[in-house]
């Protein structure tokens, strides 16, 4: 009961090559990183997305939570630990898995909003210097308010340079993204930390399957368009889009999605599916949850891109592992809000 982590000592923290910090009595990992100013990865901060882990080279911790449902065996083998729920006990050493391009701390400016939808807008920002990134990946988003925590947004293209944008869907009494998407806050200054994230293109012989709900078209839109500009080997290869949105007026990018349609080479099909679309409109296409439309033929020898609200994501997980589709073969970014994230 009484061991070292009850004397509140302050610890010392090394990660990767950087220079020795000292961590504040049950300080965790993450935070401790963060107030020294590491750019270190995150989204939740709760233990419930898995963004943050690292690996412990040395040193002991004490964990907050159980990490066996985010971390697979394998990592739990090499010693992976979520830096938000660990708690230094004594010198620890870590170091951060190995990322295509380096995480970044930049400052940028609100340089346009413009509404997609009634509730989802395209938010783009003119960053002070380039942030290279994955098709896929997100950022976390800072702004000076201190009543406005950091929040998670998708890179919804695949711009290369100083310019980056997101799809935010507006929440009801949402901090963060009725901020963003407030017309008084064009120009303000925010700080994107990133990239961030294990959603991005894999390489692999099967068709793919895209499933997107609500903002999370972003981070398809983004690998879509970083194919047809890279010319990689998803643009030859057959792709199924499907959307879950409530009604038409949920729908965006249609016209956008047409356009990449044209120029992809294998076979490409987009299917939106309404789930509250009133029976009487002139809705001629899919109803129902995207799931219900799922079936041994579109899932047939798939690879799965699963992006948007929990729920969605973990009942088209389901139904594709009962159609035959190993977990192996989906990759899935969930939108976790704090309240599914706690
Ligand atoms: C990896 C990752 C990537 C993400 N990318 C995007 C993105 O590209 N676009 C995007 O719009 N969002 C994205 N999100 C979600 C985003 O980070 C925020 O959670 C979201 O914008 C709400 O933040 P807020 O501060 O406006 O709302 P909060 O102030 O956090 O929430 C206000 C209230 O609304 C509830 N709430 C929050 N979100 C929802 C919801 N979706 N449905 C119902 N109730 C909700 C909260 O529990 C709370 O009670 C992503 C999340 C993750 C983890
Ligand atoms: S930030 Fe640690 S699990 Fe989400």
């Amino acid at each position: 009961m009484f061991g070292i982590f009850d004397k509140k000592k302050d610890m010392q923290l090394v990660i990767d090559d950087k220079p020795e910090m000292i961590l504040q009595a049950k300080e965790t990992i993450l935070n401790g990183a963060l107030r020294h100013n590491i750019p270190f990865p995150y989204s939740c901060k709760v233990g419930g997305c898995g963004s943050c882990k690292c690996i412990l080279v040395e040193g002991k911790v004490k964990e907050l939570t159980d990490k066996s449902y985010l971390l697979s065996k394998e990592e739990i083998k090499n010693n992976y630990i979520l830096g938000c729920q660990s708690i230094p006990k004594t010198r620890v050493v870590i170091k951060l898995p190995a990322v295509a391009f380096e995480h970044q701390i930049v400052t940028a400016v609100i340089s346009e909003q413009k509404a997609l939808t009634h509730d989802i807008f395209e938010v783009t920002l003119t960053l002070d210097k380039p942030m290279p990134f994955q098709a896929g990946q997100y950022v976390n988003v800072e702004v000076s308010d201190e009543e406005i925590p950091p929040r998670s947004y998708s890179f919804a293209h695949d711009f290369r340079d100083t310019s980056l944008s997101f799809f935010v869907r507006v929440i009801p009494n949402g901090k963060m993204s009725n901020w963003l998407t407030a017309p008084e806050n064009i120009n303000r200054n925010v700080v994107v930390n990133g990239p961030q994230g294990e959603f991005y293109y894999r390489e692999s012989e099967r068709d793919l399957l895209c499933i997107a709900g609500g903002s999370g078209l972003a981070p398809i839109i983004s690998m879509l368009e970083a194919a047809l500009a890279s010319s990689n080997t998803m643009i030859n290869r057959n792709l199924t889009l499907m959307m879950g949105a409530r009604t038409q007026k949920d729908l965006y990018y249609s016209d956008e999605i047409k356009k990449i349609k044209k120029r992809w080479k294998g076979v490409f099909e987009f299917k939106a599916v309404l789930s509250e679309e009133p029976e009487s409109s002139n809705w001629q296409g899919l109803r129902g949850f995207v799931t219900e439309h799922l079936d041994k033929t579109n899932c047939h020898n798939t690879q799965g891109y699963l992006c948007g609200p929990p729920p969605m994501i973990d009942a088209a997980i389901a139904t594709m592992n009962t159609l035959g589709i190993d977990s192996e073969h989906i990759y899935f970014d969930k939108f976790l809000d704090q309240s599914q994230a706690s």
